[in-house]
Order: C-alpha cells, then sequence, then structure tokens
C-alpha cells in the first residue's frame, strides 16, 4: 500500500514536469529602468538588486530549481505577481503619482520586513537586508519623493480606475 502512494507520488512528479510555466525574461529598455531614470546611489541600486530583482524586474536568475516542478509553479507565480506590482526595469513608464506610490510601498514593504519574501531568504541569504540598509533604503525613498515635487492631479483615467476598485491610488 505505502509503496504503490509513493509510486504515485513519483508518477505525480514526472508528469507533472511537463507543465511548464513560463520563466520569461521581458525585453528591457535601458532609458526605462529605474537606475536609468531615478539614479539611486550605488549601495541603494545594489542593496534593491540583492534583495528584490529577482521578482520586481525583468531581470530574473533561473536557478535549474526554478524548472522543477512544483516548485517552478510556485516560483513563477511569484515572480509574475512581483512584476506587476512594481518593475525596476519599467520605472520610466510609471507616471508621477504612480512613481510617488510605488516609492512609499517600498519603504514601507522594507520597513515592516515584508520584502523580500522570507521563503525567498531561506535560499538567498545574501538578500537578506539589516536594519542599517532597510533605513537607507527608506531614506532614498522619501528623498526621491520629494524631488518628484507637488504631484499633478489624477487624471480622469486615475480617478475612475479608484472609482471601480474602490480604493485610493
Ligand atoms: C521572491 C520574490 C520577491 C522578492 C525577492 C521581493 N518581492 Fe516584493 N513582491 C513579491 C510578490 C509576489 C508581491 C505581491 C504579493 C504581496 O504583496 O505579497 C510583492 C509585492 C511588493 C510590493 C507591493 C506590495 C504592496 O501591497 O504595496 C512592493 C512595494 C514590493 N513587493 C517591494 C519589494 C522590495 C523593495 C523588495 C526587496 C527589498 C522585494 N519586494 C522583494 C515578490 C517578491
Amino acid at each position: 500500500m505505502l509503496k504503490r502512494a509513493a509510486l504515485v507520488i513519483v508518477a505525480a512528479l514526472v508528469v507533472g514536469q511537463a507543465i511548464r510555466p513560463n520563466r520569461t525574461n521581458p525585453p528591457v529598455d535601458p532609458t526605462q529602468t529605474l537606475a536609468a531614470t531615478l539614479h539611486p546611489p550605488a549601495t541603494i541600486m545594489a542593496n534593491l538588486d540583492r534583495g528584490c530583482r529577482d521578482c520586481h524586474s525583468s531581470d530574473t536568475a533561473w536557478p535549474w530549481y526554478t524548472s522543477v516542478s512544483p516548485l517552478s509553479w510556485w516560483i513563477v507565480h511569484h515572480v509574475d505577481e512581483g512584476r506587476r506590482e512594481v518593475s525596476f526595469s519599467e520605472w520610466g513608464t510609471l507616471d508621477v503619482r504612480r512613481q510617488f506610490k510605488k516609492l512609499g510601498d517600498i519603504c514601507e514593504q522594507v520597513e515592516k520586513g515584508d520584502m523580500p519574501i522570507e521563503s525567498y531568504l531561506l535560499i538567498h541569504r545574501e538578500a537578506r537586508l539589516d536594519d542599517e540598509e532597510r533605513r537607507q533604503i527608506c531614506d532614498w525613498t522619501k528623498s526621491e519623493q520629494t524631488k518628484l515635487g507637488p504631484l499633478p492631479p489624477p487624471s480622469p483615467e486615475e480617478l475612475s480606475r479608484r472609482g471601480r476598485q474602490g480604493r485610493p491610488d
């Protein structure tokens, strides 16, 4: 009985390998990246790269285990979702209001310790950020917010989007 259960599991794992989610790295317009548009200090950029790039850019490293099902399904989902939230590769395509909002979100996530995601840190010990590095990221996001200056009023599209979603920004 146990042997049979083991066989079923092995068979499921083998068959599962055929289901390959798309591990994409979409093309990057080098003029639109966060690095090219905000020119963050080198240490900030290095820490964002180290802690966030795999999920928040089109420049994801895909080591061998990211192609092993079912782990791959879960990892690809994280990357897709992460990119949707904010992509450092497409920063310049965000309007000023979105940039302002995302800078605040980055600080908040880092300050709360919600990002980088805990499961990612299990494998990527080097991605861990210490208190000082978190503080530096927040100081930087705040200074970038100040640089963006007074925000333009929300566009009609923005207002209708908010109305639909029933939440600000
Ligand atoms: C392993 C993948 C992964 C890593 C690494 C990662 N993120 Fe995320 N991030 C996600 C996913 C998935 C979401 C969407 C779901 C969620 O909010 O938990 C997200 C959401 C976010 C959001 C939007 C959340 C909100 O509700 O405002 C921000 C901002 C963010 N991440 C910033 C960062 C920063 C900054 C780093 C690096 C210090 C980082 N993330 C590292 C996967 C990741």
